[in-house]
């Protein structure tokens, strides 16, 4: 179902709450990737272009005592806003009170401000109380009372029924933001209609993590290819010897059944072909490139190599939507980059829908400089794994439809 957004509802003059996902790293009080503030920009413009008063809310990291609201100040991430935006950013250091009334009830129109940390009502005098991440009801009815109509543009937290996006949902006309509407499209879409032949591309550490996308997609995609160093644990479902590689033994049954299922269900299951292993967990040691039929004791596989890139590459000819989650390899260290620059490199020069499903390979495709290529990334972490699941994310229930 479509849901309504912000180019629906007249903003003119309105105090328009906005929640934003401004969970961003930060690194001694320095912003290390400002993505999601970008992400958010164009709801925000559009908002105080057309006259309506912006009320930012957003959390950042997880407030679990008192002194954690050092560093989960959203200070600095007002003044980056601020930078990137062009306009003053009125930052109030309060998620409640006089001041924060004062500041939305003076605030004009084409203004923009931005109250503290929503997660900051968790502690209150170093006593847990959750009112944010517990959907406390007057919390949500306090924030509503601030604006006269709520944009939810924090799809990163729509996983999350918190006070600051589903409890002021429950009190205020909700639409979606620009950012949200977006990734309803691409991501929803990989999940309610793709354009087919659909083909997903999982890597990361751990099978654990990606069971509950490799089932839902097993009833969507066409082709699925496992890489990162979850491969180990269906090298080990098939008898393979793994060496000193990660395996989750706890899940190689579960590897065993998973590929069972693609068997029956039609779905082509491809498996790394070779690996790039390794004598330790780092860098500068030695390493080669084997056959998945030969690695060795005392060998871990740190990475694909370059047969399997060719083999993806080759898999992904003639796909019509493409997503992807999960490096290939540990990517961070240089010599076991490959795998994942190989794959981020064949799916940008697809012509086809091409969706990142947030997390580590947006990183990758960021620092790659392959951005630009793909057709959305997902500003979600858990959000898009979970909506990937064909999980109902509260957030984005919470929203109207049109
Ligand atoms: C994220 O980064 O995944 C979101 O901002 C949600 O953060 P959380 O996992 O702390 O709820």
């Amino acid at each position: 179902m479509a849901k309504k957004t912000v180019t629906d509802i007249e903003v003119r003059g309105k105090k328009v709450l906005m929640r934003v996902d401004f969970n961003v790293p930060i690194k001694e009080g320095i912003i290390t990737d400002d993505t999601r503030i970008k992400a958010a920009l164009p709801t925000i413009k559009h908002v105080i272009d057309n006259g309506g008063k912006a009320i930012l809310l957003s959390h950042l990291g997880r407030v679990k005592v008192d002194a954690d609201k050092v560093k989960g100040t959203l200070a600095p991430i007002a003044k980056r806003l601020e930078e990137l935006i062009g306009k003053n950013v009125k930052f109030v250091a309060n998620t409640r009170g006089e001041e924060v009334e004062k500041a939305a009830s003076s605030l004009k129109d084409g203004e923009i401000m931005m109250i503290e940390n929503t997660r900051f009502e968790d502690v209150l005098n170093n006593e847990v109380v959750k009112k944010e991440s517990k959907n406390q009801k007057e919390l949500g009815e306090y924030w509503a009372s601030l604006g006269d109509v709520f944009v939810n543009d924090a799809f990163g937290t729509a996983h999350r029924a918190h006070a600051s996006n589903v409890g002021i949902a429950s009190n205020l006309e909700t639409v979606a933001g620009f950012l949200m509407e977006k990734e309803i499209k691409f991501i929803g879409g990989v999940v309610d209609a793709p354009e087919k032949p659909l083909v997903a591309i999982l890597g990361g550490a751990k099978v654990s993590d990606k069971i509950g996308v490799i089932e839902s997609l097993l009833d969507k995609a066409d082709k699925i290819m496992i890489g990162g160093a979850m491969m180990f644990t269906f090298f080990k479902a098939q008898g393979k010897n793994t060496g000193t590689s990660l395996v989750e033994e706890d899940k190689v049954e579960l590897a065993k059944e998973l590929m069972g299922k693609a068997k029956s269900k039609g779905v082509e299951l491809l498996l790394p072909v070779d690996t790039v292993v390794a004598k330790e967990f780092k860098n500068d040691t030695e390493f080669k490139t084997v056959s998945v039929d030969n690695i060795e004791e005392g060998w871990m596989g740190l990475d694909v190599g370059a047969k399997t890139v060719e083999v993806f590459s080759k898999a992904l000819d003639g796909a019509k939507t493409v997503v992807w989650n999960g490096p290939m390899g540990v990517f961070e260290m240089e010599n076991y980059a490959k795998g994942t620059i190989g794959v981020c490199e064949a799916i940008a020069g697809l012509d086809a829908i091409t969706i990142i499903g947030g997390g580590d390979s947006a990183a990758a495709a960021e620092q790659l400089g392959y951005a630009d290529k793909f057709t959305h990334i997902s500003t979600g972490g858990g959000a898009s794994l979970e909506y990937l699941e064909g999980k109902e994310l509260p957030g984005i229930a919470a929203i109207a439809n049109k």
